[in-house]
């Protein structure tokens, strides 16, 4: 057992140089959502635009245009909808009142099924005579809010409509860009055809991949926190880090996606994307440059150099019944649309290695799971005990070692875990944790991560979106593991309870390199 005794809070002082200073305005536009009746348009990119709007992050002047299959209605009465959509959302009444006005008179709506070619050429038509009167429109962005299985047939129509042309040069103007959001395929083979599809249409800088992991604050903090603080980089490799832990547990089952879920399961849904994300950019190299090229082109070197992972030493689990905070819930199989004896994994826990000159033989532990103990996103750097201990700890207790820990969420910050002399006149060693938490450190309220990524898509910037070769790169991580899951049915399932931390062999996996997990602690 290791002791953490006090912790401290860090405060945020002095004036910090910044990149981008304020917050940037795009060139005019017209964002067309692709399925704005769907789940994503109304929980997080209608509320987004509507607060970039409130903060000043969109044009001087746009206009958002919804397509959504179903019956025909009017602009206003889209209007009404969205106003109740944006209620519903975290939206207060007196910031609706502030901007709605404004922002309402801008929305427009066109009807019909993405799959009938007639919705696009309606669609063109709406676009043509709305973009006229937008005086100086820089560009159109189409964000597809639908099921990844439509993409390249919707992508495919967009250009043969000609909604969607290909622009040769990112400064030629009217731009013209396609949002899609990940899964980006099935696996590898997948993935590869709808990247040949889209590159027939346009090229590789009108294509906005959202992994909206890449959005949250603490996730680009990490680049920050790496590059622009020497003491952290100096001691950020093989020689002072012992491993690295990353996790995303949540106390969620599926919800109401277990039809999508039951064909996805953990790696797709997390691993491929959100997880093997934020492993890129805790071991990446320092980019020539804060650009999307530079920073894209040192994450895909890290993701070229994980080894192979054995797949029979990853570890899957799936949730049975149990309680979270006090309420019963049920297990995997039994959630709506899923399968009674589904095999598809809910938990998995597997080991990477980096092997480069900065991490070789530094394990990258790394589990995802749902119906876990406590919902908390985060990245531990551990790093090695010191040679010799001089100090006793407490009695029964060894001496911590340091762990830098990135909480992604709940409560963004980062703490630091480090050893410190007990008052009195025994030579007595503690640790104690240093804890700097955003919203109390800043005072700031936290944004949602689409709101980063519309705006970026709204001003060309693609560092935080994933390129085309990083998409591959990661399906070739764990396109083995998936295969070799496939094959070999699971020997019992479920295996883990609701409520609980995930399945023992987890557990295993770390003592196995004498590690153990952190505990899934409420924050
Ligand atoms: C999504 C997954 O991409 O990310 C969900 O499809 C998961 O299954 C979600 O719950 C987690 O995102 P966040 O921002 O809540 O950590």
């Amino acid at each position: 057992m290791t002791a953490t005794a006090v912790v401290t809070p860090m405060k945020v002082t002095g004036e910090f140089p910044v990149v981008r200073s304020t917050m940037p305005k795009p060139g005019r536009c017209v964002v067309v959502i692709l399925g704005v009746g769907g789940d994503l348009a109304r929980r997080k990119l209608l509320p987004a635009l509507y607060h970039l709007f409130l903060d000043g992050g969109m044009p001087d002047d746009f206009a958002i245009i919804g397509v959504e299959r179903g019956a025909s209605i009017t602009d206003e009465a889209f209007r009404s909808g969205v106003a109740d959509t944006l209620t519903g959302a975290d939206i207060s009444s007196a910031q609706l009142q502030t901007g709605w006005g404004e922002f309402g008179k801008r929305l427009y709506y066109v009807a019909g099924d993405l799959g009938s070619a007639e919705v696009y050429a309606n669609l063109r038509k709406r676009v043509t005579e709305i973009s006229t009167t937008i005086v100086d429109l820089q560009g159109h962005l189409f964000h597809l809010a639908l099921p990844p299985s439509l993409y390249a047939g919707v992508i495919r129509q967009l250009a043969s409509s000609g909604l969607l042309t290909k622009v040769r040069d990112p400064e030629e103007r009217p731009w013209v860009r396609v949002v899609i959001e990940k899964p980006f395929g099935h696996d590898g083979a997948s993935a590869q055809a709808l990247q040949r599809g889209a590159r027939r249409v346009m090229a590789e800088h009108q294509l906005y991949r959202i992994d909206h992991y890449l959005g949250k604050e603490t996730v680009q903090n990490l680049l920050v926190l790496r590059f622009a603080n020497s003491i952290f980089e100096t001691v950020w490799n093989r020689h002072y880090v012992e491993h690295v832990q990353i996790t995303a547990s949540e106390t969620l089952g599926v919800e109401h996606r277990g039809k999508y879920y039951e064909e996805a399961g953990v790696v797709r849904d997390m691993f491929q994307n959100h997880l093997l994300q934020l492993l890129t950019l805790t071991a990446m190299e320092p980019p020539t440059a804060f650009a999307a090229d530079p920073v894209r082109d040192e994450k895909v070197k890290v993701l070229r150099a994980i080894r192979p992972v054995n797949p029979a030493t990853a570890v899957r689990g799936q949730y049975g019944p149990g309680r979270i905070d006090g309420v019963t819930v049920p297990g995997y199989r039994q959630e709506e649309r899923v399968a009674a004896d589904s095999r598809t994994p809910t938990f998995a826990a597997v080991q990477f290695a980096v092997e480069n000159w900065r991490w070789q033989g530094v394990p990258f532990f790394v589990r995802a799971g749902k119906r876990l103990a406590a919902g908390a996103t985060e990245i531990a750097i551990r790093f090695r005990r010191p040679p010799l201990m001089l100090f006793p700890a407490e009695e029964g207790e060894r001496l911590a070692p340091n762990v830098l820990a990135l909480r992604i969420q709940p409560r963004e910050g980062i703490s630091l875990c480090f050893n410190v002399k007990v008052p009195g006149m025994a030579m007595q060693a503690r640790a104690v944790e240093m804890d700097f938490a955003y919203a109390e450190g800043f005072g700031t309220e936290d944004h949602d991560a689409y709101e980063t990524l519309l705006l970026d898509a709204m001003l060309g910037d693609q560092t935080l979106f994933m390129r085309s070769d990083e998409v591959e790169a990661a399906w070739g991580i764990v396109d083995p593991l998936l295969a070799y899951w496939d094959a070999q049915a699971p020997e019992r399932f479920p295996n883990y309870a609701a409520g609980s931390s995930g399945p023992a062999a987890a557990d295993e996996l770390l003592a196995a390199a004498g590690a153990t997990w952190r505990p899934l602690a409420k924050q």
